[in-house]
């Protein structure tokens, strides 16, 4: 299938590096706003197109799916221009703003009866699978416990520090903490609470979140764009603990026991960046008609987009384009 990229930034690169050797996937388009650095990367990436506009890929008749790289305040007006040329998505991570454009965006979709899924790449992965058979398995006893942190020093960058352009730590971060216990502990926790240092440009710089389920279980959630940091998720069980490294992009996982000796060590399979898992669930879809992905329903983007808004709520941390 053909794919065509809109906004030739930093992730596009790393999707156009992914589907490059895939076999199933023909590197067609690449759109800028800027006509020649499209050029420049569908160069640099073996793309047969390059545009000078977004409008004129979608207007392509031989693209069979987009993907959205451009920054989380432009996903609901990029995502709305696929659809409306029948375009199926895969739309990057956080899928909108808020609540109100994703419902809009899913409606339209369906209306229209376009494939459009959340490219939230760590959904997609077989680590997910792997770390919760591990858990059901008991390797580490009865588990009360998971932390997971996600912080980078990307404070300098303008898409992260911009309200405008919807940044702060919780839709490019705190957005994977967040799938993380979800995906690992479920979605039928009963309490999220928060703390938050905002920016002096006026969005989350870092931001703890503490979640609860009521079988007792919790989860204390990091993310920063001050720092580094080791990105682990960890388990705590019984028995033992357990590491997920990293939770960005797992490709380890190590069990400890009550004695902190390191007991197994897990290498995830092989990848090649990991972005195909996402790409290649997509197309199955396509090629079944489905309206959505298996691995981020709908619904799912939907939980997650409500507790950011929730939680922003709590900061009372409002986008202009909300105002
Ligand atoms: N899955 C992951 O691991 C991962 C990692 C990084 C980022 N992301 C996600 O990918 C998206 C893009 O992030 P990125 O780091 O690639 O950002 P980036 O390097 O800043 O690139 C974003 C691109 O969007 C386009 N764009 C359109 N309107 C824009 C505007 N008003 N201001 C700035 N750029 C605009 C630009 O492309 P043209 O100039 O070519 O039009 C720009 O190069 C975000 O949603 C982010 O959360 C995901």
């Amino acid at each position: 299938m053909r794919i065509g990229i809109i906004g030739c930034g930093g992730i596009a690169a790393m999707m156009a590096k992914t589907v490059g050797p895939m076999n199933e996937v023909t590197c067609y388009a690449a759109a800028s706003r800027d006509l020649e650095k499209a050029k420049t990367f569908a160069e640099t990436y073996g793309f047969e197109k390059a545009y000078g506009s977004y409008e004129e890929l979608v207007a392509d008749p031989a693209v069979d799916f987009v993907y959205i790289a451009t920054p989380h305040s432009h996903h609901f007006e990029h995502a709305k221009l696929c659809i409306e040329h029948g375009k199926a998505v895969l739309c990057e991570k956080a899928f909108t703003l808020n609540a109100a454009q994703a419902e809009e965006l899913f409606a339209l979709a369906e209306e229209k009866g376009v494939l459009i899924t959340e490219a939230i790449w760590t959904r997609y992965m077989p680590s997910r699978r792997i770390i919760n058979e591990l858990l059901e398995q008991g390797v580490i006893g009865e588990v009360r416990t998971l932390t997971a942190n996600l912080c980078y020093r990307i404070c300098q960058n303008e898409r992260i520090i911009r309200p405008e352009l919807a940044g702060g730590a919780l839709l490019d971060l705190g957005v994977y903490t967040l799938n993380f216990a979800l995906m690992h502990f479920g979605n039928d926790y009963s309490q999220m609470d928060s703390i938050v240092v905002m920016t002096e440009t006026g969005v989350d710089g870092q931001d703890c979140i503490t979640m609860k389920w009521d079988d007792g279980r919790f989860a204390v959630l990091n993310a920063s764009i001050y720092g580094e940091s080791d990105r682990h998720g960890v388990f705590y069980g019984s028995k033992g603990y357990m590491i997920v490294d990293n939770i960005n992009n797992p490709l380890a996982i190590d069990i400890y026991d009550a004695d902190h000796t390191l007991v197994r060590h897990i290498d995830m399979p092989e990848q090649i960046t990991g972005y195909e898992y996402q790409v290649l669930e997509l197309m199955d879809c396509m090629r079944k008609g489905a309206m959505e992905c298996p691995s981020m329903p709908h619904a799912e983007t939907m939980r997650v987009m409500r507790m950011m808004d929730s939680l922003r709520k709590d900061w009372q941390f409002v986008y202009p384009q909300e105002r």
